[in-house]
C-alpha cells in the first residue's frame, strides 16, 4: 500500500502489551488492514491484560489467521529472542501503567520498564546485526510507546519533544528510563528507533483503575467517586483510536531516532471531566467525594503536537463525542467490567481507597465552566 511508509505491506509486527487497552486497539487497527500485515502479540496478561480485548479479531477467521498470541514477559530473553527474530518491527506497548499502583509498589514498573525494555533492545540489536550481515530481510524498527508524564508537572505552556525529562512518580521515572535506554541504543548501536509520547487516553477496554473508567463504572453502580484533592488537576484527553492511529503513523513515517508527542488537544480539569461523565451516565455530583490527594500529584500535563502534525497526523475524535460513547460502552459491557474488577481488584481498591473514602467529604460541584 502506498501509505505504508517504512513498513512493508506484508510486514510481521511484534506488539508487546497487545492485550491491554491501547495495545489491543493497535492490534485491531493493524489487522483491519488488508495488505497482509501480520501481528504477534507478546503479553504477560497481568491484572491489566485481558485476552477478551482481542475477541473481535480472534473471532474473525480472516484476521485471526494473521494474529498469533504468546503469553510471556518482555523481560524474559528466551521468550523475546525468537519473536523479535521473526519480526520486521517491534512496537513496545507493554508496561505497568497506573501511577497509583506505582506509588503503592514500584518494583514491577522497573522490571518491565527497565529490564524488559533492555531485553527487547538487546534482541533488536542482534537482529539489526543479522540484517547488516545480510542474514535477514529487514533491519527491525523499534517503537517505544511513552507518555507525557516524562515531562513532569507543566505549570504553563506546552511540552515540546526537546524539553528535559522530569518524571515525578515511580511510573513516570520507569517510562523515562525506558526512553533513555532507547536513546542509548540508538546512539551507540545505530538501531532504527522511534518514540511516541501520548497524552491521557480514554475509551473502551480501559482497565477501571484509571479516572474515567473508574468513575463511569462507579457512577453506573451508584458507588462513590473518589476525587483527589481539589479536582483542578489538568489532563489532555486523547481517544484510544487516535492514540493507536498516532502510534501506527509514527511506526510507518517517523524519522529514525526521533520522538513525537501524540497530543489529544483537549485540556480539561478533572472536575470538568467528572461533570461530563456524570451527565452521560445520568448521575449527579452527590456521588463525588473529595479524598486525600495522590502523593506528588502532577498538577498539569500539556503537550504541543505540532511536530507530528507537520509530519501529517493529528487526532480526529472530539471528546464531546468520545466520552458519551465510552460511557455507553461501559454500560453495555457489564461482563467485561465484572471480569476487570475481579482478580486482585478488591484488595487493590481497599489499599487505595478505603482509608481515603473514610476521610472523604462531599464535593461541591465544580465552579469550572463547561468548555
Ligand atoms: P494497560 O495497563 O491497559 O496495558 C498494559 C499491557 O501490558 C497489559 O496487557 C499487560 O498485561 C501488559 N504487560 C505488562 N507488563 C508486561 C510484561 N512485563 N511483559 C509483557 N506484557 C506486559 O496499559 P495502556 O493504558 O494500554 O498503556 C499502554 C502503553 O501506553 C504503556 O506503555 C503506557 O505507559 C502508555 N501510555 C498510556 C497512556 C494512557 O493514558 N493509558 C497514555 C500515554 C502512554
Ligand atoms: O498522561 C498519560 C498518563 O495518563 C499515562 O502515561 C498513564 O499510563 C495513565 O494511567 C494516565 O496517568 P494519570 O495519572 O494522569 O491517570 P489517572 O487516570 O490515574 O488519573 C487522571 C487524573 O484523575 C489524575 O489527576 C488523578 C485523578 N484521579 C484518578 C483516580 C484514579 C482521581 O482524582 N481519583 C482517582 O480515583
Amino acid at each position: 500500500m502506498s501509505d505504508g511508509g517504512r513498513i512493508a505491506p506484508d510486514a510481521h509486527l511484534l506488539v508487546t502489551g497487545g492485550a491491554g487497552f491501547i495495545g489491543s486497539e493497535l492490534v485491531r487497527r493493524l489487522l483491519a488492514r488488508e495488505d497482509g500485515t501480520r501481528v504477534t502479540v507478546l503479553d504477560l496478561l497481568t491484572y491489566a491484560g485481558n485476552r477478551a480485548n482481542l475477541a473481535a479479531v480472534e473471532s474473525d477467521p480472516a484476521r485471526a489467521a494473521r494474529l498469533a498470541f504468546v503469553r510471556g514477559d518482555i523481560a524474559d530473553r528466551d521468550a523475546v529472542g525468537p519473536l523479535v527474530a521473526a519480526a520486521d518491527a517491534v512496537v513496545n506497548v507493554a508496561a505497568e501503567t497506573h501511577v497509583d499502583r506505582s506509588i503503592l509498589d514500584p518494583e514491577a514498573f522497573l522490571r518491565t520498564g527497565v529490564i524488559g525494555v533492555h531485553v527487547l533492545l538487546e534482541a533488536v540489536r542482534r537482529e539489526a546485526a543479522r540484517a547488516e550481515a545480510g542474514e535477514r530481510r529487514t533491519n527491525p524498527r523499534f517503537l517505544q510507546v511513552s507518555t507525557d508524564e516524562v515531562y513532569g508537572d507543566i505549570a504553563e505552556g506546552r511540552s515540546v519533544e526537546t524539553d528535559p525529562l522530569a518524571p515525578r512518580s515511580p511510573y513516570a521515572a520507569a517510562k523515562a528510563s525506558s526512553e533513555l535506554l532507547v536513546r542509548a541504543y540508538r546512539i551507540t548501536y545505530g538501531l532504527d528507533t522511534v518514540v511516541t509520547r501520548g497524552s491521557n487516553t480514554y475509551g473502551p477496554h480501559q482497565h477501571p483503575e484509571k479516572l474515567i473508567p473508574l468513575f463511569v463504572t462507579n457512577a453506573l453502580a451508584g458507588e462513590p467517586l473518589p476525587m483527589y484533592g481539589d479536582g483542578l488537576q489538568v489532563r489532555d484527553w486523547l481517544h484510544v483510536s487516535d492514540h493507536a492511529a498516532g502510534i501506527e503513523f509514527v511506526l510507518r513515517h517517523g524519522q529514525p531516532g526521533e520522538t513525537y508527542n501524540v497530543a489529544g488537544g483537549t485540556e480539561l480539569p478533572n472536575r470538568e471531566v467528572i461533570s461530563r461523565l456524570l451527565a452521560a451516565a445520568g448521575r449527579d455530583w452527590s456521588l463525588v467525594r473529595t479524598v486525600p490527594d495522590r502523593p506528588g500529584h502532577d498538577r498539569r500535563y500539556a503537550m504541543d503536537g505540532s511536530k507530528l502534525e507537520a509530519l501529517g497526523w493529528s487526532p480526529a475524535v472530539a471528546f464531546e463525542l468520545g466520552l458519551p460513547e465510552t460511557v455507553a460502552w461501559y454500560r453495555d459491557n457489564p461482563g467485561w467490567v465484572e471480569a476487570a474488577k475481579g482478580g486482585d481488584w478488591a484488595s487493590y481498591y481497599d489499599a487505595q481507597y478505603a482509608s481515603r473514602l473514610a476521610r472523604g467529604t462531599a464535593a461541591d460541584e465544580s465552579p469550572v465552566e463547561a468548555g
